[in-house]
C-alpha cells in the first residue's frame, strides 16, 4: 500500500439514529460520545502497512497472547477537528501529531506510520463522521489515533504485527465543571518519568503510571496531580495529562524544558509561538516546587495554567503538597492565561488569521 493510497470506506449500516445522536451531542462530555466509524490499518513484518479502511466502529478481536496485552507496546495521539466559523471542517496541526506519533513509535520500538497516512486517516474519519460535530461552545471532535502490538507471542521483543486505529468522540470540556480553575495536588510518592525513560513518548504506560497519584488527588478533592522530576523530586514536570506554564509579574512566561521526561505538547508549542510573537519573554527552564511556592507567596508569580489538546488552556487555582498549600494570584483565571487561550482558540476556530499554517481545512 502506498502511503497516500485511499482508505476503503465501509459505511456503518447501523449508525446511531439521528434523534439519539442529537440528544447525545447536547452534552457530549469528554471521551465518551463516540462516533459511528473508526479507521483500521494493519502492519505485518515484511509486508508493511496494508488494508487501510474506514469501517463501522465496534469491538476489535485480539488473541489473548497479543503482545500489547503483556508488554504494553502501545502509543497514542490526541488531536481535535473543528468546525470553523465559516462552516468548513479542519484539523489543528495534524502534521505535528503525525511527527510526534513517529517519535513515540521510535521510542517504543514500533514501526513508523507514514505521515500522510496518519493525516489521511484523520481526514477520512472526520469526513465519515461529519454529523458528529457538537454545536456547543468549545465543541469539537476529538480524534484518538493509536497503535498496538498485535503479534501472538509471549517472548519479550518488539512485535512483528501491529494495528493502527483511529477512533473519534464528540467532545465538550475536559473538566466536568468546565473548570474555571483547577486545584493541584503534588505527587509525593510517585513520579511520572525518569531520565532515559519513556516520559517524552505518548505511550499508555506513562498514563497508567500516573493513575494512582491522580486518583489520590481526586479522592482528596483536587482536580489534577502535578509530578516532580524523578531524580531530585524538586522540579515541576507536568500534570497527569497536561503541560504547565508559569506567568510572572514582569509579564514573562516559563515552562519546563523538553529534556526527555516531559511530553512535548503541541498546545505547549503553539502557546510558546504565540507568546513570543506577542513579544513576551519566554523561558524553557526548570522551575523548583519551593520556588513556585515562594514566588506565588511573594506575588512574583501571578498566574499558572495547564495546557493540552484535551484541556486547551486551563488556569491553576492552587497547589497543595505534604505540608503546604498556596493559591495562585486570585485563584481564578488570570489575564495572560485568558488572552493566550483566546488567541489560540481564535486561530483554531478560524476567526483569527492562521499565519502559521496550523489549520488544515478538510
Ligand atoms: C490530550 O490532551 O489530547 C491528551 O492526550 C491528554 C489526556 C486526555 C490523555
Amino acid at each position: 500500500l502506498s502511503p497516500s493510497a485511499p482508505f476503503t470506506f465501509e459505511p456503518n449500516a447501523n449508525p446511531v439514529p439521528e434523534a439519539e445522536r442529537m440528544a447525545r451531542l447536547k452534552d457530549p462530555g469528554f471521551g465518551k460520545t463516540f462516533t459511528d466509524h473508526m479507521v483500521i490499518v494493519r502492519y505485518s513484518e515484511g509486508k508493511g502497512w496494508h488494508d487501510a479502511k474506514v469501517t463501522a466502529r465496534g469491538p476489535i478481536s485480539l488473541d489473548p497472547a497479543a503482545a500489547v496485552l503483556h508488554y504494553a507496546q502501545e502509543i497514542f495521539e490526541g488531536l481535535k477537528a473543528y468546525r470553523l466559523s465559516d462552516g468548513a471542517m479542519a484539523l489543528f496541526r495534524p502534521q505535528a501529531n503525525a511527527r510526534r506519533f513517529n517519535a513515540s513509535a521510535n521510542r517504543m520500538a514500533m514501526p513508523e506510520l507514514p505521515e500522510d497516512m496518519f493525516i489521511e486517516s484523520c481526514r477520512a474519519l472526520v469526513k465519515a463522521d461529519a454529523d458528529w460535530f457538537p454545536d456547543i461552545d468549545g465543541g469539537s471532535i476529538y480524534l484518538r489515533p493509536f497503535m498496538i502490538a498485535n503479534e501472538t507471542f509471549l517472548g519479550v521483543k518488539p512485535s512483528g504485527d501491529y494495528l493502527y486505529i483511529v477512533i473519534a468522540a464528540a467532545t465538550g470540556n475536559y473538566f466536568k465543571s468546565g473548570a474555571p480553575a483547577v486545584k493541584l495536588l503534588v505527587a509525593e510518592d510517585d513520579t511520572r518519568a525518569a531520565p532515559g525513560g519513556t516520559g517524552a513518548a505518548k505511550c499508555g504506560g506513562n498514563y497508567a503510571a500516573s493513575l494512582r497519584a491522580q486518583s489520590q488527588a481526586i479522592a482528596r478533592g483536587f482536580d489534577q496531580v502535578v509530578f516532580l522530576d524523578a531524580a531530585e523530586r524538586r522540579y515541576v514536570e507536568e500534570l497527569g495529562g497536561m503541560n504547565l506554564f508559569f506567568v510572572f509579574d514582569d509579564g514573562s512566561l516559563q515552562t519546563p524544558p523538553l529534556d526527555g521526561t516531559i511530553l512535548p505538547g503541541i498546545t505547549r508549542d503553539s502557546l510558546l509561538t504565540l507568546a513570543r510573537e506577542e513579544g513576551l519573554a519566554v523561558r524553557e527552564e526548570r522551575y523548583a516546587i519551593d520556588q513556585w511556592r515562594a514566588d506565588a507567596q511573594s506575588g512574583r508569580l501571578v498566574e499558572t495554567f495547564a495546557c493540552g489538546t484535551a484541556a486547551v488552556v486551563t488556569p491553576v487555582a492552587s497547589v497543595t503538597g505534604k505540608d503546604f498549600s498556596f493559591t495562585i494570584g486570585s485563584g481564578g483565571p488570570g489575564q495572560a492565561t485568558q488572552r493566550l487561550k483566546q488567541r489560540l482558540v481564535d486561530i483554531q476556530r478560524g476567526t483569527a488569521a492562521d499565519i502559521h499554517g496550523w489549520v488544515m481545512r478538510l
